[in-house]
């Protein structure tokens, strides 16, 4: 299968424990859900392939454990990563408040224009938030990332979160080169501009900051995500 592939892209999940990680991870490699999924030990690993823009793509998503304990082991798996997902959940202000170290431990591994980060609000189906989609939209805002809320529980935002990701990757040039997978038999491929089939377009909108040109960056990843 392998061989097929002509990108190959790096997604590192990461973000406080039992914040949905590894849910969301499985609501979209396999679309299940499991009310009493394990807590992560380490790090996990899943890939699925799809057609993107007319081209094999092979997404590897690596799931890190948010537990304190197994941090300084999964801090070796940004390596090579162009795409990442931070998870708070909606209903643990705490997980919110922890987002800064997260995001400066990715970026002591990855460059802020090495990759495209998306924040995820996971539970939003749960009733008793404690983070408004306002206040997660604006967190993301400011530090130049793309934002939704989710539910792995309920499939809203699964899809566009990872695929958004990917699409936001694949319009920069030099993040897309990275993830191309050269081979020697094959002639060069770039990826077109036509849209994926992969993508769906339920009710949870991706917020893109590089769409709002008038809002002030102030942390950021210069435009969205260094591009
Ligand atoms: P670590 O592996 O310890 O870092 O946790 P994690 O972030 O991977 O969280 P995990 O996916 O294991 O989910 C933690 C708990 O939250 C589990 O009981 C899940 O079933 C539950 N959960 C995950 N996503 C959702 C969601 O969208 N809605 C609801 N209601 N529960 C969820
Ligand atoms: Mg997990």
């Amino acid at each position: 299968m392998d061989e097929e592939c002509d990108y190959q892209v790096k997604i590192v999940v990461i973000g406080e424990s039992q914040v949905g990680k590894s849910s969301l991870l499985l609501r979209f490699t396999e679309d299940t859900f499991d009310p009493n999924q394990p807590a992560t030990i380490g790090v996990d690993f899943q890939a699925k392939d799809i057609t993107f823009r007319e081209k094999m793509v092979r997404i590897t998503i690596w799931d890190t454990a948010g537990q304190e304990r197994y941090r300084t082991l999964t801090s070796s798996y940004y390596r090579g990563a162009t795409g990442i997902i931070l998870v708070y959940d909606v209903t643990k202000r705490l997980t919110f408040e922890n987002l800064d170290r997260w995001l400066k431990e990715a970026r002591e591994h990855i460059g802020e224009t090495d990759s495209v980060t998306m924040l995820v609000g996971n539970k939003a189906d749960l009733p008793d938030r404690q983070i408004s989609l306002e206040e997660g939209k604006d967190f993301a805002r400011k530090r130049g990332m793309l934002f939704i809320e989710a539910s792995a529980k309920e499939t809203t935002g699964v899809e566009q979160a990872f695929m958004e990701t990917i699409e936001k990757i694949f319009d920069q040039p030099t993040l897309a080169e990275r993830c191309r997978i050269y081979r020697p038999a094959k002639s060069s491929t770039q990826v077109g501009s036509e849209s994926s089939s992969t993508s769906s377009s339920s009710s949870p909108q991706v917020v893109d900051p590089s769409a709002q040109k008038n809002d002030t960056n102030d942390g950021g990843q210069g435009g969205l995500c260094g591009c």
